[in-house]
């Protein structure tokens, strides 16, 4: 069965948006299958976002995840990549739609609630980054 790395942000964890992002994804059925709260190491957040070290946000990114709490979550189920992307939303305010998660409660492009993988391989890489094998 599929899996998908998903991380509720430090603005979604300050926001309290951990239990209404949570409940979005229950309620589609998907499943849940490891949780845990931690503050980001540096190293982690830039492996993590490594695809963009290029990018001019990527210091500024780096020093966003790491600035306070996150819930990193492990969901599976079928076509779990594509459809929780759907339920994030786009990473452009602009055309991130209403009814998805950032659509609903962000209209920042830094500051957008929640990560999700993009590809069932880039999941499988973060997973394995983010959570020890004997915690999955
Ligand atoms: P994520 O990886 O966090 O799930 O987000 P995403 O796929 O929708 O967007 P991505 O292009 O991978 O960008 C990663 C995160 O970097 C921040 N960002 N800032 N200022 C900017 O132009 C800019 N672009 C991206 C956002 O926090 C975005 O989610
Ligand atoms: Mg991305």
């Amino acid at each position: 069965m599929e899996r998908t790395y998903i991380m509720v942000k430090p603005d979604g964890v300050q926001r309290k948006l951990t239990g209404e992002i949570i409940r979005r994804f229950e309620n589609r059925g998907l499943t849940l299958v490891a949780l845990k709260m931690l503050t980001p190491k540096r190293e982690t957040a830039e492996k993590h976002y490594a695809v963009h070290a290029e990018r001019p946000f990527y210091g500024e990114l780096v020093d966003f995840v790491t600035s306070g709490p996150v819930v990193a979550m492990v969901w599976e189920g079928k076509d779990i990549v594509k459809i929780t992307r759907a339920m994030i939303g786009a990473t452009k305010p602009t055309e991130a739609l209403p009814g998805t998660i950032r659509g609903d409660f962000t209209a920042d492009m830094m500051s957008n609630l929640i990560h999700g993988s993009d590809a069932p391989e880039a999941a499988e890489d973060e997973i394995a980054l983010w959570f020890g094998e004997g915690e999955l």
